[in-house]
């Protein structure tokens, strides 16, 4: 019989039990939950609510519990309702009446929202810290790549030189602000709400401050049905984590890109691509249209937390038991695109000669072109437009600006000469482009080694 099962005339039926039943997925909180009982038994002890010595022993069977959970001895019930009912339900076969007293004073929604977000936070911990490997990766990449020239790109048209690195330093940033936004949301996630009660605390003397300090939060929560009923940090993560996968997906895009035969950019290590089942030359990039396809699955998530909190009166009602399988979905989805895609750009060889190639046709050095003259006096607008009417020119006679003679240039404009050459050679090109945050390689260099000031100040 359920724990609550007095006030009903009938046992349960099996599929309410079912449909009610959340352990499948709450059963991951179990430490949490072991943890939150010990700072609340204690606190019960310190505020002399509980028999003296009671605490002792409940808190000496739910470290036992515990061990079993992890040894493998106790079988965690998967017909139990969940993670809470099942290690209080343990805790009283345990310990009889001192294991009946863990529930004075709490109810299982204040307990199941102080053990969410602490192992939200645990999880977002284990993100940032995998976001750091991974711009490490990103880093090291771009400091072999300062001087490897490649096509910038708009309209995923070739636009401007820059290099490999960067362009790899544009996700380094994407993916700072991603340890920012979970960084934040951890902040606010850090409140106990423990103490809250069902909805309007208790009338026992507790002490919710001793709690939550036991517990390591921030600080406690000032209104107890927001206490029990407030998801905003798990939509504030799963937002969070949606934009991570956003930014894992545009360079999955890219890295698509890259290893097709029609860019060949780089190739993946064979031990990161796949073959097909009828193809025998296929090497394709599935771990990248993976993570494209699973940045979807991240969004649904948000999606369902944002719609199942949207009609909810105050404060806990059912629903919201839904926002565990959801949330957890994200860390997991995050963690394992992030543990995959690290090996795999670490592993990638980059072909240098092929994006040089493709940044040496296709007129990318233009702009510069019109630059030059513009330096030598002409107004940019008329300089835009000789450069436009050369480089209709030079795809008439099948040229690029590189091999355009003297002559043709003159013909163009007197302002002209022989430095034109080395003014737009893809090298100077990249090279004076040294504004801050630009591409020249002195630039990117500084970039990296500022990323990595502030990596190694995270730690
Ligand atoms: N498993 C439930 C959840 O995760 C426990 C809360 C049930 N609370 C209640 N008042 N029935 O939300």
């Amino acid at each position: 019989m359920a724990l609550w099962g007095a006030r009903f005339a009938k046992e349960a039926d099996k599929r309410l039990n079912d449909f009610n039943s959340s352990i499948r997925v709450d059963q991951k909180m179990y430490a949490q939950d072991i943890k939150g009982s010990i700072a609340h038994v204690t606190m019960l002890d310190a505020q002399r609510i509980i028999p003296e010595g009671d605490k002792d022993i409940i808190i000496k069977t739910l470290l036992e519990i515990k061990a079993d959970i992890e040894s493998g001895a106790l079988v965690i019930d998967p017909e139990a309702e969940d993670i809470h009912m099942f290690i209080e339900g343990e805790l009283t076969k345990r310990c009889g009446d001192a294991g009946k007293r863990l529930h004075t004073a709490r109810s299982r929604n204040d307990q199941v929202a102080v053990d969410f977000r602490m192992y939200s936070m645990d999880q977002c911990q284990n993100i940032i810290e995998l976001l750091k490997e991974w711009i490490e990766v990103l880093c090291a990449k771009a400091e072999e790549n300062t001087e490897t020239i490649m096509p910038g790109y708009t309209h995923l048209q070739r636009a401007q030189p820059i290099t490999f690195a960067h362009h790899l330093m544009a996700y380094v940033e994407m993916f700072l602000r991603d340890i920012s936004r979970l960084e934040d949301a951890k902040k606010r996630c850090n409140i106990c709400p423990l103490g809250s009660g069902a909805l309007a605390t208790t009338t026992y003397p507790i002490d919710r401050e001793m709690s939550a300090q036991l517990l390591g939060f921030d600080g406690v929560s000032l209104n107890s049905l927001d206490g029990v009923s407030d998801r905003d940090f798990a939509i504030e993560m799963a937002s969070a984590l949606s934009t991570v996968m956003m930014h894992l997906s545009r360079f999955s895009e890219e890295v698509i890109l890259w290893s097709s035969w029609e860019f060949k950019f780089i190739e993946l290590d064979d031990a990161f691509a796949t073959g097909s089942s009828i193809m025998p030359q296929k090497k394709n990039p599935d771990i990248t249209e993976l993570v494209r396809g699973k940045t979807g699955r991240v969004y649904g998530d948000l999606q369902a937390l944002l719609t199942m909190m949207k009609g909810l009166p105050l404060a806990y009602n059912k629903d919201m038991q839904e926002d565990k399988e959801l949330l957890f979905d994200c860390f997991e989805t995050v963690e394992v695109c992030l543990t995959t895609v690290i090996p795999m750009v670490e592993t990638c060889r980059v072909i240098k000669e092929n994006m040089r190639n493709a940044a040496a046709r296709g007129f990318i050095n233009a702009t510069d072109c019109a630059d030059y003259l513009t330096k030598k006096g002409m107004p940019f607008r008329d300089a835009y437009k000789t450069i436009g009417q050369l480089v209709h020119y030079s795809i008439e006679q099948g040229k690029v600006l590189e091999t355009l003679t003297m002559e043709e240039y003159k013909q163009a404009s007197d302002l002209f000469d022989e430095d034109i050459y080395e003014a737009i050679s893809l090298e100077t090109c990249v090279k004076n482009r040294k504004a801050i945050g630009g591409p020249s390689p002195e630039i990117v260099k500084k970039h990296i080694e500022l990323t990595k000031c502030k990596l190694g100040e995270m730690k």
